[in-house]
């Protein structure tokens, strides 16, 4: 953590000195929406398409953005340029501000509570990428807004308590007999050398990871789909991936303690994850956003 220089509405001050009311909506009623964009080597990673994604789920809870793309944009690349030589994971949320009394309904003419933090962030494990790792299936038991990136998320931490339990990474979310994506990652399998995910839905998060791996498979002519994935599917499936801005592309080989496919990350996976390691690379290099 860089502890001593973070951004609360309109300042940027030392971690321990920031301070929000406990009548915050955000506290209350986790009536907050948040982002979280990886920075390589000083260089917000997709920062357009999380800027999209943050005024979507700002229209998602009927907020105004706070802030313009620019201000945004000027606000975080001063957080990250603070440690250029670091990657980072750059977090910020925004919530409903703070009211004079607790009411459910949404007062009028409220300030917008605005916070950014940067953290170190480390490439992945390589040992995840010569051996995988494993997941477990779980009841999806969240709210039907989940393409909405709200901070209320117990149910997440729930789920991913119960991966951790028994000895996984992340859980699946299994929601009427289809898989839709983990508790803080998004869902790809591989069957029959076609690479898919669950179409984009209220029933999933529209993830930026997801979302660069279809184009780096539409630009390298990877057979790919966007449709649902029955569990059957999910359980014979050759690969399976979970994806995140943070932990990029983790192939699952363990699968509710059974092997996936040959129990070690497979073709697809490997040709994807170099793809998106020079895709990385050339962020770095400012050849792209
Ligand atoms: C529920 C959920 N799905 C998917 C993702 C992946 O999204 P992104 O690739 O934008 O990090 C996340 C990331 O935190 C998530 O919490």
């Amino acid at each position: 953590m860089n502890d001593d220089n973070v951004y609360l509405n309109g300042e940027f001050l030392p971690l321990q000195e920031a301070r929000i009311s406990v009548m915050d909506r955000g506290f209350l009623f986790g009536d907050s929406i948040y982002e979280v964009i990886p920075a390589y080597t000083g260089r917000l990673f997709r920062l357009p398409h999380h800027l999209e994604r943050l005024n979507n789920s700002l229209h998602g809870i009927r907020m105004q953005n706070p802030m313009s793309d620019g201000e945004w944009s000027s606000m975080l690349e001063r957080l990250v340029a603070q440690n250029p030589q670091q990657d980072q994971s750059v977090y910020l949320q925004v919530t409903r501000g703070a009211a004079g009394r607790r009411d459910h309904a949404i007062p009028d003419a409220l300030d917008a509570t605005v916070f950014a933090m940067a953290a170190p962030l480390y490439d992945p494990d390589p040992a995840l990428a010569r051996d995988g790792t494993s997941a477990i299936t779980l009841d999806d038991i969240r709210w039907r807004l989940c393409n909405i990136k709200s901070t209320a998320l117990l149910a997440n931490v729930l789920l991913k308590q119960q991966a951790k339990d028994s000895g996984a990474i992340e859980s699946i979310l299994i929601r009427d007999g289809n898989a839709m994506e983990g508790a803080a990652s998004n869902l790809f399998i591989v069957s029959a050398g076609e690479l898919i995910t669950p179409p984009k839905s209220n029933f999933l998060l529209p993830g930026i990871t997801r979302d660069l791996i279809l184009e780096l498979a539409v630009k390298h002519g990877l057979t790919h789909s966007e449709r649902n994935i029955t569990e059957a599917e999910l359980r014979s499936a050759d690969e399976i991936w979970l994806t995140s801005s943070t932990k990029e592309i983790m192939p699952v080989t363990t699968l509710d303690h059974t092997q996936v496919g040959s129990g070690t990350p497979g073709p697809v996976y490997q040709q994807m994850s170099q793809l998106y390691a020079d895709y990385k690379e050339r962020i770095k290099q400012g050849l792209e956003q």
